[in-house]
């Protein structure tokens, strides 16, 4: 596969998404062909697992019911959008990826590393990113939790179903973070994301250089 593969990762409202975007605009105006895409919902039978995931009228999900249709999307994911984009030459910005159900389901759900591997490796067929950036900044589930008490300029409305969980969770999630990018070596880098937006967006940068060069 001849493309590049980015995974930004990191808690709720870290400002990964933000991130992520500005990192595809900038490889855009250096003439790349990029591919920007998220987890969960970049596909038509996606969106709909994402719906059924995100919606509080859902209700309680077992963790394993809940990694399970995380890993379905990604299935699709990996079949309809990812490879086929890796194959074109693509750099492949992802916001979210496998990361994230090792480290909500996996850690901070408390279904084990080692499980959400095994399933994972099922739903990639082991296509791993060339590198995974997590971004870490203390408490971004409180500070988005401020931001729904407040009026919403971006019209979201309030907290989604994974969102509603208690802020230990959310903690557990921070944590995992930092610990999953660890087992990853030098396929992962943690970004401080407690500086500005425009610092985060050079450092992340500086990373995404080094394997554009590889
Ligand atoms: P989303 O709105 O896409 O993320 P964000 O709030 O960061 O912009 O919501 C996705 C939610 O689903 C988020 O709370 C993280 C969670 N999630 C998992 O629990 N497991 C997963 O495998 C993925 C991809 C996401």
């Amino acid at each position: 596969m001849s493309g590049r593969f980015i995974v930004l990762d990191g808690a709720d409202g870290c400002g990964k998404s933000t991130q992520a975007r500005l990192l595809a605009d900038m490889l855009v105006d250096r003439g790349l062909s990029v591919l920007l895409t998220r987890e969960p919902g970049a596909t038509s039978v996606g969106r709909q697992i994402r719906r059924m995931l995100l919606d509080p009228a859902t209700g309680d999900l077992h963790p394993m019911a809940e990694a399970m249709l995380f890993c379905a999307d990604r299935v699709q994911h990996v079949c309809e959008v990812l490879r086929p984009a890796l194959e074109r030459g693509q750099v492949v910005v992802c916001d979210r990826y496998a990361s994230s159900t090792a480290v909500y389901q996996g850690y901070a759900a408390g279904l084990g590393w080692s499980t959400m591997h095994q399933l994972n490796d099922m739903a990639t067929g082991g296509l791993q990113p060339d590198l995974l950036i997590v971004l870490d900044t203390p408490g971004p589930h409180a500070a988005r939790t401020q931001q729904y008490a407040s009026p919403d300029p971006n019209g979201r409305g309030g907290p989604d179903r994974i969102e509603q969980n208690a802020e230990t969770y959310h903690r557990r999630v921070r944590l995992g973070f930092i610990q999953y990018a660890r087992m990853l070596g030098d396929r992962a880098v943690v970004v401080d994301g407690t500086h500005s937006i425009e610092q985060v967006h050079a450092e992340i940068l500086t990373h995404v250089e080094r394997v554009l060069q590889r």
